[in-house]
């Protein structure tokens, strides 16, 4: 079984857990940045996983632009979902804002891997966004680390 996971990560915690899940699928996945998915043929894989952070509720363009330009080859094949965030509350939301209904109802699996926000890892005008999402916080953390483990297991099972 060969698995193709295609992220995107502002910020390194979305690759952090594209590489965890890839660890997990034990020589069977591979994990690749969606500016160089371009290059990948999806018909050589058995299943594709997509992940990304979503930022003010949006998942990155590339990834939207992404799933609509391959949207034929994603149908053709079993499809996962993951999304990272610091809002649990709103998952299904993102979901449904983000990626069209097609592919939402063809993945088998959506799961959440959480995040964080570390102001000092930002700058000027989102810096103080940020910081009055915070509420004076330094940091957020809402990591969900512990859902990768069985979302690999999800995979290699079915
Ligand atoms: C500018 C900005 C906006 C964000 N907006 C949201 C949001 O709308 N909902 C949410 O759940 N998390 C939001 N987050 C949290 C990110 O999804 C979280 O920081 C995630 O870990 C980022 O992953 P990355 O390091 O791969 O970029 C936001 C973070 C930043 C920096």
């Amino acid at each position: 079984m060969s698995i193709l996971i295609i992220y995107e990560s502002k910020g390194g915690y979305t690759k952090e857990c594209a590489l965890t899940l890839e660890k997990y699928l034990a020589g069977k996945g591979r994990a690749v940045e969606v500016h160089a998915a371009g290059k990948e043929n999806l018909a050589g894989y058995d299943r594709v996983v997509i992940g990304s952070a979503v930022y003010a509720g949006r998942v990155p363009a590339r990834i939207r632009r992404f799933v609509n330009k391959n949207s034929k080859d994603l149908l053709n094949r079993p499809l996962s979902l993951f999304v990272c965030g610091t809002a649990e509350e709103f998952k299904d939301t993102y979901y449904e804002k983000n990626y069209p209904e097609q592919i939402l109802n063809h993945a088998d699996i959506r799961e959440w891997f959480g995040g964080h926000i570390i102001l000092e890892d930002h700058h000027g005008l989102k810096k103080m966004i940020l910081s009055s999402i915070l509420k004076g916080e330094k940091e957020l953390h809402r990591e969900r680390k512990d859902n990768i483990e069985p979302f690999a297991k999800f995979l290699l099972g079915s």
